[in-house]
């Protein structure tokens, strides 16, 4: 879709400017439903944000803590039923569609994009047969301005918007944790990815003008204030996507894996990496492999700086929460090893500007995105600098974008 502009002067913090950024949005996806649609009744249209995690660095794996945010740019699903049973799958970013029937959805995946919303799909089928809503076909087009392969969970983004937009128009009333437990399955049964926990529930149980504390080992959640009068988001893509960057992320949810495994063995108290006391692992360095235990280390401190980056968030100490997301940085350079001197780059430069309160890799790393949080009024100076200095070390510059909140999924209205 075309929806791409950052629409920011004109949706700001107010709900009446954010409803006609949303219709805006809305009609331009409907426009392109009709496009490449048959004529018809118009569809109605689904969005759901992307995220970015400012706290809890690699830690949903490992039973810990994290701190994602929503932001203003996502998928958009346009839907409307046909009565064969067919099921046509379309989207604005790749001129490839998809289609099955609904009796008879394929077994096994593509390798395409369309593997996410038809994995969607047998999901909520499946929770409708067993309501025995009438599963009905479907035309959908799928959309968005969320950066692929950054790191803003455009895959969740994805199956979080389809989940929504599906138990809409069957009419399920599914509770919203089920969307999103709905779109995890999705992502690690059929898509085959074993993600952690924190995307679909950082987009799907996301508020405005909040954070989201996610436990998980125990799931608990908590949404705290993040207030955008005084803060913003800049993420800064490197535009760096590596290859195997999905190999490279399973690589270290094995390792953590395996460092626990020994671990255990000296705790018999914990069940997972983020149980285990950084005093077991002072006292077992040289038990474990230097790799696992690096891992390890991370991890362990990680989930110490979480905690203490949420006080710090509850006192009203922005400054003691930046802190805590550069420290998570270095340890993702020095201990998870998963930085590239792009990123490296962006944090130094970020975090020397007047008015930064913190910056750090976002997502899994090996490229993508660093997310820097700041105070407000401090934007034009950040993207000066980190601007210059990218581009005078590597000949190109990054992509500098400021984000506002999200209130989650929702359906756009197209003033009918
Ligand atoms: C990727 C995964 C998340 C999380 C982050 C690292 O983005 O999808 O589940 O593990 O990496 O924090």
């Amino acid at each position: 879709m075309n929806a791409t502009g950052s629409g920011r002067a004109e949706r700001g913090g107010d709900p009446a400017a954010r409803g006609r950024w949303d219709a805006r949005l809305a009609a331009e996806h409907a426009r392109a439903f009709a496009g490449l649609f048959p004529a018809g009744a118009a569809p109605r249209v689904f969005f759901a944000p992307g995220r970015v995690n400012l706290m809890g660095a690699h830690l949903d794996y490992n039973g810990g803590p994290v701190m994602p945010t929503a932001i203003d740019r996502g998928t958009f699903v346009a839907v409307r039923p046909r009565l064969d049973g067919r099921i046509v799958l379309a989207s604005t970013l790749d001129g490839a569609r998809a289609e099955a029937q609904i009796g008879a959805l394929p077994a096994v995946r593509s390798r395409r994009w369309a593997d996410y919303p038809l994995g969607v799909l047998r999901e909520i089928l499946a929770l409708a047969d067993a309501q025995g809503a009438l599963g009905h076909g479907l035309d959908v087009l799928f959309g968005g301005n969320l950066a692929v392969g950054a790191g803003l969970s455009s895959s969740a983004s994805i199956c979080v918007a389809t989940a929504f937009a599906l138990d809409a128009v069957f009419g399920l009333g599914l509770p919203r944790i089920e969307i999103v437990h709905a779109a995890l399955r999705a992502e690690r049964g059929f898509v085959g990815v074993q993600c952690g926990i924190m995307d679909p529930y950082a987009v799907g149980l996301a508020r405005g003008g909040s954070l989201l504390w996610l436990d998980c080992k125990d799931r608990t959640s908590e949404h705290l204030p993040l207030d955008p009068a005084r803060v913003s988001i800049a993420v800064a893509d490197t535009l760096v996507r590596r290859e195997l960057a999905q190999g490279a992320f399973n690589e270290r949810v094995a390792e953590c894996r395996a460092a626990f495994d020994a671990l255990r063995a000296f705790q018999p108290d914990a069940t997972c990496l983020r149980d285990v006391r950084l005093e077991t692992l002072a006292k077992h360095a040289r038990d474990l492999d230097p790799t696992p235990m690096k891992r390890a280390r991370h991890v362990v401190e990680e989930v110490g700086r979480t905690f203490a980056a949420r006080e710090a968030l509850r006192r009203g100490d922005l400054r003691g929460f930046g802190a805590a997301m550069t420290l998570a940085h270095e340890s993702l350079r020095e201990h998870f090893e998963v930085s590239v001197p792009e990123l490296d780059r962006l944090v130094a430069s970020a975090i020397a500007v007047p008015g930064v309160l913190g910056a750090r890799l976002t997502g899994a790393g090996f490229g993508g995105c660093a997310v820097i949080l700041l105070e407000r009024g401090a934007e034009a100076d950040l993207e000066g600098r980190i601007v210059q200095d990218f581009t005078r070390a590597f000949g190109r510059a990054p992509r500098v974008e400021f984000f506002g909140g999200d209130s989650g999924p929702r359906e756009l209205d197209l003033g009918r």
